[in-house]
């Protein structure tokens, strides 16, 4: 068999891994649920959330796919021949789910980054992008599925085709160079925004309000729910993906080094990125005489509606709008891409094709799929998926695999692996391995598994007292659940064919 793809450099890996974590959820999600959830002292359950479950799963996947060199679903199997399944649902709900609607929205923002230009949304930003965009009917009938939009389309086609084209390029000479080309470039324009944002008028109103600490707040479970929530889509947890590039280290990597690294750094990213949305959020309040709490919004809203305002109201908003669709479209390819090579690299290693063949393929899959998502029921449809793939799957994923890594494989062969690259002796090794990584086991066993399923009882609950955002109930149960269930059909196939040369060790 070919030798496993590597990549060239560590910091490579570090700005795939950074690229794939900082996506739209760093820029639009953040801040708002930050704001929501008592502003300043959410950062408190955020950095518990972090260390309790963030980084703790970030280091197992990590661990897992560099100790095994091994995609999602032959990790799993490592485990235990019948937890195959499980790698195989993360990689197709999240290549066959997220990243089917997440490329349509890059496509949305290749669309507005033109509309910058000479802010062709007019006076009333809401109506072009639900009404005339979009072209949807302003009801919830998510059966109304109308015709595919071509201009979203043939954006979404693109992004594709930027996809397939780093992906095809491989590990290093695709992925690498494409990530430390687009990761400078990302940080570059996010800087630019944020020095931008803040010097405009009534900045410091919006940044008050989005760090003044609600301290009552912390008491909500909700909050807290907020905050795992959060971190784990933030950090691309239970995707598949971080187990797949930390799989294609050197031997020598520094695995605790690295899961420092790219947690602190996505987190980072998303506080400072904050201070850009809300200085703007001030500057349109400002100027529109409201007060933020009128003109703040999160996710499609905020970018879609509250931004191209400002956009309008701002001296050379155009270049602004430009800048940040632009933000937005290289922190959404960084993470995409990451997705499609979860997938492929589970493919190339249960059936040893052809790399070039099987990106090929899943790309084009991957932009049919997509089409769905561009007609004009496409965004309740995306809601909908988005919601169910969130809070049901990936949730799942991270308990599973904490609770199979912890009592099952026994967390302390993943904990020598760690220990054994990081190249201390002595008193420092006895540290390490006795109080840091000890603490590590038990937020595998204990503490990510109860948070995370607090999380999804919770959710489940509110699921039963109302359908999902006033859906209609055949929408929610088919679009939801029905992708949910698919896909674990799906995964249970794939886990049951035959490895080509015989199933690994
Ligand atoms: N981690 C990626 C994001 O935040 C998926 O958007």
């Amino acid at each position: 068999m070919k030798d496993r793809s590597k990549w060239g450099t560590n910091a490579g890996f570090l700005l795939a891994a950074i690229g794939s974590a900082i996506g739209l959820g760093n820029i639009w999600r953040f801040p708002y649920v930050a704001y929501e959830n008592g502003g300043g002292a959410f950062l408190i359950p955020y950095f518990v959330a972090l260390f309790t479950a963030g980084i703790p799963i970030l280091m197992l996947e990590f661990a897992l796919g560099h100790h095994r060199e091994a995609s999602a679903p032959k990790a799993f199997r490592h485990i235990d021949a019948k937890w195959e399944w499980l790698g195989w649902w993360a990689v197709t709900f999240v290549m066959f789910g997220i990243s089917l609607y997440y490329i349509v929205i890059m496509g949305w923002c290749a669309n507005y980054m033109v509309f910058s230009l000479n802010c062709a949304w007019g006076e009333d930003p809401n109506t072009f992008f639900f009404d005339e965009f979009l072209g949807m009917s302003g009801n919830k009938d998510v059966w109304q599925i109308g015709g595919i939009s071509w201009p979203i389309a043939t954006a979404v086609a693109v992004i594709w085709l930027i996809n397939w084209i780093i992906a095809y390029g491989g590990i290093e000479k695709g992925i690498e160079r494409a990530v430390k080309i687009m990761m400078p470039v990302l940080f570059l324009i996010t800087a630019v925004i944020i020095v931008w944002a803040l010097f405009l008028p009534g900045a410091q109103k919006g940044i008050k309000h989005y760090v003044t600490p609600d301290f009552n707040k912390i008491t909500d479970l909700k909050v807290w729910i907020a905050a795992y929530g959060q971190i784990f889509f933030s950090l691309s947890l239970g995707f598949g993906i971080m187990i797949a590039y930390s799989s294609y280290l050197s031997r020598e990597a520094n695995i605790f080094k690295n899961s420092l690294i790219v947690g602190f750094s996505n987190s980072m990213y998303e506080v400072f990125a904050g201070f850009g949305v809300f200085a703007i959020l001030g500057y349109m309040a400002t100027r529109q005489s409201q007060e933020i709490k009128e003109v703040v919004s999160s996710g499609i809203g905020l970018a879609f509606v509250a931004y191209p305002k400002a956009i309008s109201l701002l001296p050379s908003g155009s270049y602004f709008g430009f800048l940040f669709f632009l933000l937005l479209i290289i922190a959404g390819i960084s993470s995409s891409i990451s997705i499609i090579e979860a997938f492929t690299s589970a493919i190339l290693d249960k059936f040893a094709l052809a790399r070039k063949k099987v990106i090929t393929v899943i790309c084009l899959l991957g932009f049919f799929g997509s089409l769905v998502f561009t007609t004009h029921v496409g965004l309740l449809w995306l809601d909908i998926v988005d919601h169910f793939l969130n809070q049901y799957g990936l949730i799942t994923v991270g308990i599973v695999e904490a609770l199979i890594v912890g009592w099952i494989y026994r967390t302390d062969k993943l904990k020598a692996h760690i220990v054994s690259n990081l190249g201390l002796s002595g008193t420092r090794h006895k540290i390490f391995d006795y109080v840091i990584l000890q603490l590590w086991m038990y937020c595998i066993r204990f503490i990510t598994p109860v948070a995370l399923g607090i999380a999804i009882i919770h959710s489940l609950i509110g699921e039963f007292a109302e359908p999902y955002s006033d859906y209609p109930v055949s929408g929610v149960i088919i679009l939801g659940v029905g992708w949910l269930l698919v896909t674990h059909i799906f995964a249970f196939g794939l886990s049951g064919l035959p490895w080509r040369g015989g199933p690994p060790r």
